[in-house]
């Protein structure tokens, strides 16, 4: 039962979308189980260039079937408008699932991300403001609205009856907001279930059936293990199960079905939003980093915070999700930096410390310890053959491997999706 999933292994935006792109050529599913539309992944092929918010980014390949599992918050909004924007560029997306278990990003939602951002002054987390944190504190609550229950108006009306008076409490009373009207809500649900009903399934089944024939399902991780509720550096987190226990919740697949989980990790570290980086470059060489790569969200065009590998977060989240391969990006960002830093270690007041630490006060005291890796001359970028790469290159990917403890599979050497190095077959 081949399942293959692509998970972050850093705070996000490694690349995954051209990761998945790359992957996506012998699969027939490309599975979302987790996130919303805080994710920004960016595909560029023979088809053109993608950013995709919601949409599984193997969505371009024609055999391929895009799903968003359950584990997806889904703001209706911004799926009709990503279907559109596909469609006027003659891209087919018919094939597209959505579950009717996912839970809907509400209006509300959003207001409330806002609002609450703000309330938290100077302890802001820099979220998205795209209201999936909201949505899943509703779906634990339960309290939330999924895709199902569009189906079935009268079921729908009644529930926002029952849920709204509450949530306009807390908008109102708690954050001097707006209150949203059950009407209002109930009309846009109508206006989304009409041009979404092609596409709500029970996807699990769809999933679970191309499972049962062998075909290759690749689940598409969104935003990384340093972000993820349980295991990232909580409070700065995202909502979901990012890393891949989040793929089996989120999809409704049992863990037999994975046959490799591939993590990838960027060739240096960036972050967005607030929370601990420890080896965030203040400098005018995190500022080089940021300019030659370009590292501005694809989802709120934020500047992000830049920074050396980190191989102690890194091999954590090796550790976390179980790795089978790691999958290095942008390796070309680094051509020409000499030298180039890796941090194998953490230190506290001077001493070493053992591991990556659960406590965010703790992981803000810590220092990184570096090791210097010279760098090369001859660039990187384009490369498609392991044995083109220069020597020192090799020797700063073959470093990441010792600190991380995982094998480095695949490299990217720029956006495209043929600049890609292969040193292993990941799905036969
Ligand atoms: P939220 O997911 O919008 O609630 O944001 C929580 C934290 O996760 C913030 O620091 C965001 O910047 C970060 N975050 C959420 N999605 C992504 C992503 O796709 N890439 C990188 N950071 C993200």
């Amino acid at each position: 039962m081949p399942a293959y999933a692509v998970i972050g292994g850093q705070w996000g935006d490694e690349g995954k979308g051209k990761v998945i792109d790359y992957l996506s050529e012998r699969v027939t599913v490309v599975a979302r189980f987790s996130g919303g539309n805080n994710a920004g992944h960016t595909v560029l092929n023979e088809k053109g260039e993608f950013k995709f918010h919601l949409m599984p980014s193997g969505a371009v390949w024609p055999q391929v079937t895009p799903v968003i599992g359950n584990g997806v918050v889904v703001d209706p909004d911004v799926l009709i408008q990503e279907i559109e924007d596909l469609r006027s560029r003659g891209l087919d997306v018919s094939r597209l699932q959505v579950s009717d278990r996912a839970h809907v990003i509400m209006p509300y939602h959003v207001a409330l991300d806002q609002l609450e951002e703000k309330g938290r002054g100077n302890g802001a987390l820099g979220t998205t403001g795209r209201g999936v944190g909201p949505a899943y504190v509703d779906k634990v609550a339960r309290t939330g609205i999924r895709f199902g229950d569009m189906l079935d108006a009268e079921g729908l009306r009644s529930r926002i009856e029952q849920i709204l008076p509450h949530v306009n409490d807390v908008i109102t009373k708690v954050h001097g907001g707006e209150p949203f009207d059950v009407q209002d809500l109930f009309q846009r649900c109508l206006n989304w279930r009409d041009q979404l009903l092609p596409f709500i399934a029970p996807v699990e089944e769809r999933v679970r059936a191309a499972l049962g024939r062998g075909e290759n399902v690749l689940l598409e991780g969104a935003q990384g293990t340093l972000l993820d509720l349980d295991h990232g550096t909580y409070p700065y987190v995202t909502s979901s199960s990012s890393s891949v226990g989040g793929a089996c919740a989120g999809l409704g697949i049992g863990p037999r079905s994975v046959a490799g989980v591939f993590g990838i990790f960027k060739a240096y570290n960036t972050r967005v939003g607030a929370g601990p980086m420890p080896t965030e470059l203040d400098d005018e060489v995190g500022e080089a980093i940021r300019q030659r790569a370009g590292e501005f969200g694809t989802t709120t065009g934020r500047p992000r915070r830049c920074g050396w590998f980190d191989g102690v977060a890194a091999r954590y989240g090796v550790i976390v999700n179980d790795l089978t391969s790691g999958i290095l990006t942008r390796l070309d960002i680094l051509d020409g930096m000499n030298p180039v830093k890796v941090c194998i270690g953490y230190e506290v007041d001077g001493k070493p410390i053992e591991g990556f630490p659960a406590q965010i006060n703790a992981l803000e005291k810590c220092k990184p310890i570096y090791k210097d890796f010279a760098g090369w001359t001859t660039p990187t970028a384009g490369l498609t053959n392991w044995d083109d790469v220069p020597l020192e290159a090799k020797q700063y990917v073959q470093g990441l491997e010792e600190v991380i403890g995982c094998s480095i599979d695949v490299i990217s050497t720029g956006p495209n999706r043929h600049e890609t190095i292969s040193r292993k077959t990941l799905i036969p």
